[in-house]
């Protein structure tokens, strides 16, 4: 398994390009099977988790090109309503398959996920939600077995604002028999982006980017060329390695709009910001001050920012507190931080941060994708050499990470690693 290997001290200077949002180009490609035909997606980063879901559309029948960021898919030929452990396995998001199999072919026969460095990550909102809609749903040998006559409308309130199940649920009902409404509807960007992908489809749903959408089904959608929209987590991870390094980055490509959470707190921390269009700019104080964060539903702070806020804090001349309410044990990069320097101490749901000024080098394990972005960013900053190992997860979620932080000049690189 490679590693990712950083001399950390310098400053990032210049510009990089935000890639296509990853939350977003996996349930559009899942939906891609709820019409027949030939669908171009545009602006899909490449990422491993993206070729993980083309493997399962390829699995399911469909036919899928990727190619300079864009995907072909032909769902023509379609034949097959299972998604298998093996692959499940490796990416939780393949619970995104299980509503466009049912809507398509009355039946889905989709893994478990199981669990990961974040918990025990459930499905039975997604579950209960699709019985709502007429599903008979049962579980066997860590298999979901999903099957109806037909699907109908139906009032769903969600008991919390969960992602995915909104994403489940709202493929469901966009060919479900009548009127149906979901209450404490999740609405991050990579939602509205699915509902609006929909709605070029030819579904019809209201209340887009709000907590209530109402959807009308309709007896079948079409194939259509669509563009992801930025990816708001990468965003906020090179804005952070711009302030912990004390640099001066513009990202392009990006949406200032869909990071106003992180943006209000960076500059709460005396960090520079300008907006413009598609543009952002960041320019990092001699200081970091300390501000802590309770992680939200959208509009609050993303749960997915949460390791490399702490990394920022870790540097921050003075103490703060961190508190996640999405995943109450998203901390395993409190240990591997620890490992460099940093003074944190964990409380349940939440970590107390005492900022320093020297952190330094070594070796460091990545536990998930946004936990090892946190290390990467720690690494930027330590005195002397990070090596960040299990570099797999990082590569699920940030395209060629190493080479967008060299470009801004970081002494940075890849290594085929032993462990
Ligand atoms: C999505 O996961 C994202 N993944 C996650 O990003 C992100 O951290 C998460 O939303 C929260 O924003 C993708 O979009 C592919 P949830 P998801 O359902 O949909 C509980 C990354 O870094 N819950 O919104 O799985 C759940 O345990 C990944 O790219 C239930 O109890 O998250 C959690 O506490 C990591 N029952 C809360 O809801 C359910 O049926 C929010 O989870 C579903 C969820």
């Amino acid at each position: 398994m490679d590693k990712i290997v950083i001399n950390g001290g310098t400053r990032l200077k210049g510009q990089v390009k935000i890639s296509g949002a990853k939350n977003a180009a996996l349930p559009i490609m899942a939906a891609t099977l709820l019409a027949s035909g030939n669908f171009e997606i545009h602006n899909v980063p490449d990422l491993r988790d993206v070729k993980t879901m083309a493997h399962l559309l390829r699995i399911i029948g469909a036919q899928v090109d990727f190619a300079n960021n864009s995907l072909r898919i032909d769902t023509c030929k379609c034949n097959f309503y299972e998604a298998p452990y093996e692959l499940v396995k490796t990416m939780r998001a393949s619970i995104y398959v299980l509503a466009p199999l049912l809507a398509r072919f009355l039946e889905a026969k989709v893994s478990l996920p199981g669990g990961c460095a974040l918990g025990s990550r459930p499905v039975d909102l997604h579950l209960k939600g699709l019985e709502k809609l007429g599903a008979k749903i049962h579980l066997k040998k860590g298999y979901i077995f999903a099957s109806a006559k037909r699907l109908t409308g139906a009032s769903i309130s969600f008991a919390i604002s969960s992602v995915g199940a909104t994403g489940n649920i709202l493929m469901a009902a966009v060919l479900a028999q009548g009127r149906t409404v979901i209450e404490n509807a999740s609405y991050e960007p990579e939602i509205t982006a699915l509902a609006e992908f929909l709605v070029k489809m030819g579904a019809n749903i209201e209340g887009i980017g709000t907590g209530r959408l109402t959807i009308r089904g309709v007896d079948h959608l079409n194939p259509v060329e669509y563009t992801v929209i930025p990816d708001r987590i990468e965003t906020g991870t090179y804005l952070m390695a711009a302030a912990i390094t004390g640099g001066e980055v513009e990202l392009t490509d990006t949406d200032p709009k869909i990071v106003t959470s992180l943006v209000s707190k960076l500059r709460d921390c005396d960090v520079l910001i300008e907006e413009a269009d598609s543009k952002i700019y960041c320019k990092a104080p001699n200081q970091i001050k300390p501000v802590g964060i309770t992680t939200a539903p959208y509009p609050g702070f993303p749960t997915d920012l949460q390791a490399q806020w702490m990394t920022l804090m870790c540097v921050a001349n003075g103490s703060s507190i961190i508190t996640d309410t999405i995943f109450v044990d998203r901390f395993t990069h409190v240990a591997e931080l620890r490992r460099l320097g940093a003074e944190i101490k964990r409380d349940k749901s939440s970590a107390v941060v005492a900022g320093t000024d020297n952190l330094n080098g070594a070796p460091v394990m990545s536990t998930d994708l946004r936990a090892g972005a946190s290390l990467v960013l720690a690494g930027l900053k330590a005195q002397g050499r990070t090596d960040v190992l299990r570099v797999y997860h990082i590569d699920r979620g940030y395209e060629k990470i190493e080479e967008k932080l060299k470009l801004l000049g970081a002494d940075i690189w890849r290594e085929e690693g032993e462990l």
